[in-house]
């Protein structure tokens, strides 16, 4: 083809769950060798700006109707059932019982949605609910131990793919047109799309959430309560010599990375009253934490527009605004983002495979 690939053809901007996704899809299309991932953290930082390091994490069946959601949660679960059963240590990602409830009931429709996918299935009978619940269900879930797994992602994508990760904080998002080769720009940067010069979109806002990470091996099943206005989670973190993580909130528009010691104290007597493993067994608190979700109006954003760039046509792919979903529902985000991208993904694809003749 016309010009030749290099490392700078593609650009994805950020490293947390939903860039990495989209660079692993790419990876797994051949086009590792001219991705370049430019974040301002990397895997295995800490900061309020870098939500996913902040995780549970767990699948849960917490959405609702919007149909990309769905397709995204099924093709999430099923890509994360793959990662457990087959490099489950490796990656940090296992299967795990899960119990989850409502105080609200969930409709006919949603329980028909899971019941096509989730593995062991089952729907709990009224009489068995706990006090206040309206709707239960039982299945195997996916747990991810969601700094860990980051950093196998990244380790993945850097020595098996090439993949190269540049660290670097950019102003304006045509700064991520690097080269003039730069044909694609994946924009994944989580909830500072709502200041980044050339994207400012006002639609988004960060959902604060505040987890107890206590050691407590004693504790197997990941329960999670969906109150009216609250939500109560229990989800054993995988490989991890029996880490725990409790919590939780959701707090739509708080932006404060602050802990405070009275929603400790509520999370530790709401997990204690949901399981009786967090009950009986005595859990010694290793940290508290809180974090961002980089939260949208109407739901993520998977998208791909024009772009002029020093007078050339490019490509800028959004896929950002994950909410509290971005670890189950990252991976078909991202298929669906690399699918926008198809047209010039096929040409450097050929072109790949010319040089190669
Ligand atoms: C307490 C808590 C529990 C959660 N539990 C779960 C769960 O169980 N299951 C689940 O699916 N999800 C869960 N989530 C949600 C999940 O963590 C997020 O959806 C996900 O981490 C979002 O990933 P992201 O890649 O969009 O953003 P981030 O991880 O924040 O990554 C953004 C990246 O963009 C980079 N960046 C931003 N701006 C720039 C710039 N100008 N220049 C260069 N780089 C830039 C950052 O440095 C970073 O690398 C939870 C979140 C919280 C807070
Ligand atoms: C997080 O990002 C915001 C917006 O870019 C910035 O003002 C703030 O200083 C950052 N916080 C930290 C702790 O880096
Ligand atoms: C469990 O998963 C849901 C959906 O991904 C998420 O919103 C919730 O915060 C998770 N719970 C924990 C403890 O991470
Ligand atoms: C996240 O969004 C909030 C509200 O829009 C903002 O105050 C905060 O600075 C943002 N954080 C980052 C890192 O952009
Ligand atoms: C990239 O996405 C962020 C939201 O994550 C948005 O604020 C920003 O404007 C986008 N950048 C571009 C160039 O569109």
């Amino acid at each position: 083809m016309t010009s030749s690939n290099s490392r700078e053809s593609i650009v994805i901007v950020g490293a947390g769950i939903i860039g990495l996704n989209v660079a692993s899809i790419l990876a797994d299309q051949g086009l590792g060798q001219y991705v370049t991932v430019i974040a301002e953290h990397l895997s295995g930082d800490t900061s309020i700006n870098y939500t996913s390091p902040w995780a549970g994490a767990n699948f849960s069946a917490i959405s609702g109707h919007d149909a990309n959601a769905l397709r995204w949660d099924r093709t999430g679960y099923q890509h994360l059932t793959r990662l457990a059963k087959q490099v489950g240590a490796e990656s940090f990602v296992q299967q795990t019982p899960s119990t989850e409830y409502w105080d609200d009931k969930v409709s006919d429709d949603k329980m028909q949605s899971l019941s096509d996918y989730l593995h062991d299935f089952q729907i709990i009978p009224t009489g068995e609910l706990p006090e206040g619940v309206a709707s239960g269900l039982k299945y195997t879930t996916v747990t991810i131990n969601a700094p860990e797994h980051i950093k196998f992602l990244h380790r993945r994508l850097k020595d098996n793919h090439g993949v190269r990760f540049l660290r670097k904080k950019i102003a304006d998002i045509k700064d991520a047109y690097i080269s003039p080769k730069t044909e694609v720009v994946f924009n994944c940067t989580g909830n500072a799309s709502a200041h980044l010069v050339g994207v400012e979109d006002p639609k988004c806002y960060p959902t604060r959430g505040q987890i107890v990470l206590v050691k407590a091996p004693e504790v197997h099943e990941n329960v999670m309560r969906h109150g009216r206005d609250y939500v109560t989670y229990i989800i054993p973190r995988p490989y991890s010599n029996g880490n725990v993580v409790l919590g939780g909130y959701m707090q739509k528009g708080v932006g404060t990375s602050d802990t405070f010691s009275h929603e400790t104290e509520s999370i530790m007597k709401r997990t204690s009253e949901l399981s009786s493993e967090v009950r009986d067994n005595k859990a010694e608190v290793l940290a508290v934490l809180a974090g961002l979700r980089p939260s949208r109006e109407g739901g993520a954003r998977v998208e791909a527009v024009g772009y002029q760039v020093r007078g050339q046509d490019r490509l800028l792919v959004h896929n950002y605004g994950a909410g509290g979903t971005g670890f189950q529902a990252g991976y078909g985000m991202a298929f669906d983002a690399v699918a926008r991208a198809k047209s010039v993904l096929d040409r450097l694809s050929s072109a790949a495979d010319q040089a190669k003749l």
